[in-house]
């Protein structure tokens, strides 16, 4: 039996791209391994948001190279995000590679891997971002038996100045509402519990189509269906958020009380050279609109230091909105410079030095926030969505999410749910016993229909 491997890179797209590239090498037969010394065809799905990700993907190529040496027989390939930004750099970083492709081609892969199986001798290129944008009937491989990502659009159209994913994933573009409610329906049918809707800027789905349902209008109908428990989304863009979500939230039984809204930064003058289109007065309008219409929301976010000419006051200002708001997480990143953005052009870059140092502040300073919003939460009894056995293989420990996209680990001392897996994919309720700035830890108090 043919094995593959595959290693994701980035952020849930990419994975939901990687599910679509393992559905259908299984539907040619092929079977995963974790294992890539035993793999007949490696596949490294790749991202370019940042610098960093990028020297970590190209090392693992060359390592991939060295196992094509010793096993000649290995096709390797290379797609996504920086497959699409370099094509031309990675054939020659990296000759012994077969296979390239953009992230629009991953729903084509079985095509460009036949292609290459006709003539081994030749590469398959293929990094044509015009395709049209449909995932019906594409053989998936979920990552879980009770959770599923559902992209809802592609692209985006937004050109942040320090962002390269435009330039990687092309403009927005909305997927037919029948198809998305026809794919969740089916999901339900099969027992998935959470659907989680992805796109670069859901607040803007159905924008590029007349007469087009808008995201309230899709979450609505989503609700609807029965069978699924939880709908996540993200990202927003404060720019587009419609104060309206909130409302659908509140009116939205299944809709997640879980909002990711990126902030970038807290101060006007960075936001504005970021091309962000929303000042801080907006954006604390947003939160406090959230605040006083779902008080048990969970807000969180995600912040970039040392953007071109930030200087003490700007950053200042972001240290300041993080004690403001009180997120409940943030992603903190340092700015990386993409060629291409805008932003690549921008005098005053920040020294790599005060670039760690204000990343460790914030990081410090969220991880206070975090710690105590979660204390607040103990002797309470949470609702979660049990996804798994813990892996640390304690018996009895599994984990699940709260609403709020907290993850719950919790003991079961009831011997009907041993640690056998019998609890997946149930909503269970659990009284909070500790809490660390990532993981609350309870105990098991009771399960919905049993
Ligand atoms: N569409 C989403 C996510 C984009 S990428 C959004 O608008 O929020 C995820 C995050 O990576 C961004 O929110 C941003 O904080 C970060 N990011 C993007 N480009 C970056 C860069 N050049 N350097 C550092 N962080 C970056
Ligand atoms: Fe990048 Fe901005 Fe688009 Fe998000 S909204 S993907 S940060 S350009
Ligand atoms: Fe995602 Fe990275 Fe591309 S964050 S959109 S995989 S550049």
């Amino acid at each position: 039996m043919f094995k593959y491997y595959i290693k994701t890179f980035g952020c849930q797209m990419n994975v939901n791209d990687s599910e679509f590239i393992a559905g259908q090498l299984e539907d040619m037969g092929y079977e995963v391994t974790a294992d890539i010394n035993q793999a007949n065809i490696v596949i490294l799905n790749t991202c370019c948001v940042r610098k960093k990700v990028e020297h970590k993907i190209y090392s693992m190529a060359g390592k991939v190279s060295q196992l094509k040496l010793e096993k000649p027989g290995l096709i390797f390939g290379i797609c996504g995000c920086l497959a699409q930004k370099e094509k031309e750099n990675i054939q020659k970083k990296i000759p012994l590679i077969d296979l390239i492709f953009g992230p629009s081609q991953a729903t084509s892969f079985k095509v460009i891997l036949k292609q290459f199986l006709l003539n081994k001798e030749r590469k398959i290129i293929n990094c044509d971002n015009r395709k049209q944008f449909s995932l019906q009937n594409i053989p998936i491989k979920h990552h879980s038996p009770i959770s599923a990502f559902i992209q809802i659009m592609k692209g985006c159209n937004n050109f942040c100045s320090y962002c390269i994913v435009p330039y990687t994933r092309g403009p927005e573009e909305s997927r037919p509402p029948e198809e998305i409610l026809y794919e969740i329906k089916k999901l339900a049918n099969s027992g998935y519990k959470e659907i989680f809707l992805l796109g670069q800027n859901v607040n803007s789905y159905g924008n590029d189509i007349i007469n087009h349902d808008d995201f309230l209008t899709l979450l609505l109908k989503i609700n609807e269906i029965e069978g699924i428990e939880r709908i996540r989304f993200t990202t927003s863009h404060p720019k587009d958020f419609n104060l309206d979500l909130i409302k659908v939230i509140k009116k939205g039984k299944k809709i997640c009380e879980h909002i990711h809204l990126p902030m970038q930064s807290g101060s006007d003058n960075i936001l504005k050279k970021m091309n962000r289109k929303y000042d801080m007065k907006q954006y604390y309008q947003i939160i406090k609109h959230i605040r006083k219409n779902i008080p048990n929301a969970s807000i969180t976010t995600d912040v970039m230091v040392g953007f071109p000419g930030e200087t003490e006051e700007d950053f200042g200002f972001t240290v300041q909105a993080f004690k403001d708001i009180q997120f409940d997480s943030a992603y903190t990143f340092i700015y990386s410079n993409r060629e291409k953005t805008l932003a690549s052009l921008f005098n005053r870059q920040i020294s790599l030095q005060i670039k760690k140092e204000r990343l460790w502040k914030l990081i410090e300073l969220q991880k206070d926030i975090s710690i105590k919003k979660n204390q607040q939460i103990i002797g309470k009894t949470v609702e979660i969505l049990v996804e798994n056995i813990s892996k640390k293989g304690v018996k009895h420990q599994y984990w699940g999410k709260t609403r709020t996209n907290k993850v719950v680990v919790f003991l079961n001392k009831c011997d009907e749910y041993e640690g056998n897996g019998s609890l997946i994919g149930k909503l269970a309720y659990i009284n909070i016993q500790r809490a660390d700035a990532f993981t609350l830890y309870g105990e098991l108090v009771d399960v919905k229909n049993r």
